[in-house]
């Protein structure tokens, strides 16, 4: 066994979203206690490390991902004794803690946001991007502060609940009669990272939590932190796409290297996994940095995400990755998380299918993420529009968490859950029953979880395509004498099983269908072990 693979590489991580894993205190938000009580599922299930996606003080605009404190708990999900409990209680059971970090913008509640804009004098001034008016001289025109003066083309994030278009990433200041940048709400201003000021201050909340304890970070947005420094605008082609989702600028570069060098400084040091949300995997790819400068030691890839539920797309995804990663950087796989649809929802709700999305999740070489629920195999839930509070319209996939059938679900008694429960949360779709199914969904991601810890092809080998009929992705997994098949049929047929791999033993399927002789039923997926 190679000692000197990080923990990070062998890992299966497990994101939870906190106000929806399980309310403990009667107010329908989930909280940090809620998450320690149900660390045995997570360790059941078989996963190596959790992400909790942010809990700190929030006005909760974004639902915490506007931080108005990094180094505090919100009183809604409890404080840092908690948070020490929790990571303790973790440990304890071998689970590493990954949290959120969100380094491109705070609240505009953030003590440094509200020094910044009390004064154009102000110490804290330069810590967020200010801009004037556009003048005449640059095309301006209107009076100042209004859209005809807006400092250039860029658009924020969200087009707001039931909008259809992105408004300006730029929020006039009455105050100080500036505008100042905010990539996503005017409630989330950007730092500006140029500054060594904004970087020491956040190296310091990092120190903060690996102080307590924490296993490493994912970072939120690590794409943006480097901005153009001229603010030009963007091309006609770009300029209708939100700024965030396309900038990739030489800047950030040298701002993740110091971070990096921060958690390589702490004892022992911490791991991060950067929010890389940029359209192709080359792109993500130059996030790893290199051997003599590292970055990243993860980085989200989200192309593969966006595939159809199509075996060609998706063969065209992981050969991209794994060319565009080669050897050296290690990939991420994800099909679900808080900001998406879910993947049982997206590949059309089907049962089987994201049965076979979950082989296929958890066989590709690199590091997996899972999004707590989707081992019940829950869907997007059905938000009505009265019930929808998220800016960017991400409600369904945030769900509350069912454990068990009865009413409350498993949460504490008290107010109602903050979003309606997912569907069939009283049937099938809640812990408790799938628990009590051992053919169930969950099972299943059980099953390939020890499948993958057994097998150090599965965990670390190399990836080859296999020769297949059309609708199928095969690949063999290899590390020194362990060996992998694995199929998955994307259609909506049968398929032959590809001649290398055909009659090795089937060592988990997503489903017991049988499908006749050397063949695969339709949305199914094998894992083969060699026979002898
Ligand atoms: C990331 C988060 C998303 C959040 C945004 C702004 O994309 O995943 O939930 O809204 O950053 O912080």
């Amino acid at each position: 066994m190679n000692l000197d693979v990080p923990w990070w590489r062998d890992a299966v991580f497990y994101q939870i979203y906190p106000r929806s894993f399980c309310d403990t205190d009667g107010d329908g938000i989930g909280d940090l206690e809620g998450i320690r009580r149900h660390l045995d599922h997570i360790v059941r299930l078989g996963a190596d490390a959790l992400w909790i996606s942010p809990f700190f003080r929030s006005p909760m605009a974004d639902f915490g991902y506007d931080v108005s404190d990094f180094c505090d708990v919100d009183p809604l999900f409890g404080d840092l004794d908690d948070f020490d409990r929790l990571i303790e209680a973790a440990h304890t059971q071998g689970l590493r803690v990954v949290i959120d970090w969100v380094p491109n913008h705070t609240s505009s509640a953030h003590r440094w946001f509200s020094e910044a804009r009390s004064s154009r004098d102000s110490p804290r001034r330069d810590w967020y991007i200010w801009r004037d008016d556009r003048s005449d001289a640059q095309g301006g025109s209107g009076p100042p502060g209004s859209p005809g003066r807006l400092p250039n083309n860029w658009l924020a994030a969200f087009p707001g609940v039931g909008g259809d278009t992105f408004p300006p990433a730029w929020t006039w200041d009455p105050g100080t009669d500036q505008w100042y940048l905010h990539f996503f709400l005017p409630e989330q201003p950007d730092l500006r990272w140029g500054n060594p000021e904004v970087r020491s201050a956040m190296a310091d909340t990092l120190r903060f939590w690996m102080d307590r304890g924490v296993d490493g970070f994912r970072v939120d947005v690590a794409h943006g932190l480097g901005k153009d420094p001229a603010l030009a605008d963007l091309p006609p082609e770009l300029a209708p796409l939100p700024v965030a989702s396309i900038n990739d600028r030489s800047e950030t570069h040298p701002y993740l290297a110091e971070l990096r060098g921060v958690l390589d400084a702490h004892q022992p040091p911490a791991m991060m996994v950067g929010e890389v949300f940029l359209p192709t995997t080359p792109q993500v790819a130059r996030y790893y940095g290199s051997a003599d400068r590292p970055e990243l030691q993860l980085s989200f890839n989200f192309p593969p995400l966006f595939a159809p539920w199509d075996a060609a797309v998706w063969r065209q995804r992981v050969e991209e990755t794994e060319t565009s990663l080669g050897p050296e950087r290690w990939p991420t796989w994800v099909l679900s998380n808080h900001d998406q649809v879910r993947h049982r929802t997206r590949y059309g709700g089907s049962e089987e299918r994201a049965r076979a999305a979950a082989v296929l999740l958890l066989t590709l070489r690199g590091t997996p993420f899972l999004f707590a629920g989707e081992e019940l195999g829950l869907e997007d839930a059905v938000v009505a529009p009265q019930q929808r509070g998220d800016p960017g319209g991400r409600d369904g996939c945030r769900a509350p968490l069912p454990w068990d059938a009865s009413a409350d679900h498993g949460w504490a008694k008290g107010s109602p859950a903050w979003l309606p429960w997912p569907p069939e949360a009283s049937g099938a779709r809640n812990v408790a029953a799938q628990e009590a199914d051992s053919d169930g969904i969950l099972h299943l991601y059980r099953r390939l979880l020890a499948a993958r810890r057994a097998s150090p092809a599965l965990r670390r080998g190399t990836w080859s395509p296999l020769d297949a009929h059309d609708g199928l992705l095969a690949c063999l997994r290899h590390h020194g004498d362990d060996r992998r098949g694995v199929v998955v049929n994307f259609s909506t047929s049968p398929q032959p099983i590809p001649a290398t791999v055909a009659g090795w033993n089937v060592e988990v399927a997503s489903d017991a269908r049988p499908a006749g002789p050397g063949l695969i039923a339709a949305d199914q997926a094998l894992l083969l072990h060699p026979a002898h």
